[in-house]
């Protein structure tokens, strides 16, 4: 597989004839092998709402992948789809060649064929997986991705994965698709102009594919520490998390081991993740819920209960008072290594929307695949500053790398609107070709992306 990548266009055959290679995955047996087949099905986010929509294995989200760290994870891509695909293993810093990005890293995988992603899963951490083809993310093509630590640097008994999502019924089309002034996406007068942004018509928001009318329940047991490990697999959509009656002892951010912060509520961006561990020692009927700091759909609601209730209670709605976690409140366990001092190379980039009718987002004000690559040399210690000069977020996400921003460890962080400035700094130790882009699906396939090519 790592050997095909070289002969896709574009890939490897620079004009200066410098690219470096990128490191082999794994070869040899696998010690988990899984098939996920995209195909159409319908979901059944309540029960009297069903839609048709493109899954995995017939589930949304996705299966739930969980490994040992360090194990070698094979999965086979089957496309039961009418059109390409791939998979993209969001936050897992894996060989380049299995990154699943189209044009950068591989071809899309065509209609009725296949593709074997094989790659060791390392570090642990709560990660996801995801279509990395147009807006097919938000088609329901994700599945979260545990990857267990063999040595917690917390104690829990237990844990549960819980996705966030937008919800839309239907296929998702660009605001510029519509034509100016149509409809979808651009009829839905959320804070839409020249400087603003639209958001998709969203119908609702789900935790692991419920609606709010049909919430998942928690079971828990008075005494229990139980981990949850959040992921905001939205498309569009920033999340404020809270559990009613019970504090949030957040341990890892993006996956990365954290010391231990206690806070009432977190906010996160698509493709953040975080994990907190909560001592069960309110016994009661509590929400785990989620606003959309962003729309107006209700919350995304989950039930958490004990199980020793006497008789059904209605759980609690949570309060918008107490302290919520900022990035300057988290510190990784163990440093990143190779990013103290000065940076070896500095990106300033400024994130904003494009000029003009058409429906852009631009880095540097251009808007990609037009749009010149970041190159960087093997081992350097890069330094990417952007500032958005836009008056919405942008939840930027960096592939095959964690970074340093602040004294925490991510591979996503928000950059919040009017002139927000965020610094964030890594080592070049992952030869390839990565997108650095905006997790927010639409800036996204509307140029908000850059490649980061290694060159010597
Ligand atoms: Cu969640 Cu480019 O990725
Ligand atoms: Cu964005």
């Amino acid at each position: 597989m790592a050997g095909c990548a070289s002969q896709l266009p574009g890939f490897g055959d620079d004009a200066d004839g410098s690219a470096v290679t990128p490191r082999p995955t794994v070869t040899g047996d696998a010690d988990t092998t899984v098939s996920l087949t995209a195909s159409d099905g319908a979901i059944r986010p309540a029960t009297d709402q069903s839609t048709t929509t493109w899954l995995y294995e017939g589930q949304f989200p996705g299966p739930e992948l969980r490994v040992q760290e360090g194990d070698v994870l094979s999965v086979e891509l089957n496309n039961d789809l009418d059109a390409e695909t791939t998979i993209h293993w969001h936050g897992v810093p894996v060989p380049n060649s299995v990154d699943g990005v189209p044009e950068v890293t591989q071809e899309p995988v065509a209609s009725s064929d296949s593709f074997t992603y094989t790659f060791r899963a390392e570090p642990a951490g709560t990660y996801f997986y995801h279509s990395h083809v147009g807006l097919q993310l938000d088609r329901g093509l994700l599945g979260p991705l545990v990857v267990e630590e063999r040595d917690p640097h917390v104690e829990y008994d237990y844990d549960y994965v819980v996705v966030f999502d937008d919800y839309l019924p239907g296929e998702p089309t660009l605001p510029s698709d519509e034509g100016a002034g149509g409809g979808g996406m651009g009829g839905g007068g959320m804070g839409g102009g020249m400087m603003g942004d639209v958001r998709p018509p969203y119908e609702g928001l789900l935790v692991n594919g419920q609606l709010p009318e049909d919430p998942p329940t928690f079971d828990v047991t008075e005494g229990d520490r139980v981990r949850f490990r959040f992921v905001n697999a939205s498309s569009a959509t920033v999340f404020g998390v809270r559990i009613t009656g019970h504090e949030l002892n957040v341990t890892h951010a993006d996956g990365r081991p954290v010391d231990p912060v206690a806070v009432d509520s977190f906010a996160f961006g698509a493709g953040e993740r975080y994990d907190a561990v909560v001592e069960a020692t309110n016994p009661g009927s509590w929400f785990v819920q989620a606003d959309a700091l962003d729309g107006d759909e209700p919350p995304a609601r989950a039930v958490l209960t004990y199980d020793q209730l006497d008789g059904v209670r209605n759980p609690e709605t949570p309060s918008s008072s107490g302290t919520r976690l900022r990035y300057e409140d988290l510190r990784a366990v163990t440093p990143l290594d190779g990013v103290d001092g000065t940076p070896d190379r500095t990106f300033d980039l400024t994130l904003s929307r494009g000029r003009g009718q058409s429906y852009t987002w631009t880095i540097d004000g251009q808007a990609y695949p037009d749009a010149d690559p970041l190159r960087i040399h093997p081992d350097e210690h890069v330094r990417i500053h952007m500032e958005n000069q836009s008056p919405v977020v942008h939840p930027m996400h960096l592939h095959g790398h964690f970074f340093r921003v602040g004294d925490a460890i991510k591979d996503t962080v928000m950059v919040p609107g009017h002139m927000g400035e965020v610094t964030l700094d890594f080592r070049a130790d992952n030869p390839g070709r990565w997108l650095f882009h905006c997790h927010n699906l639409y800036h996204l396939d509307a140029g908000m992306a850059r490649v980061i090519e290694y060159v010597e």
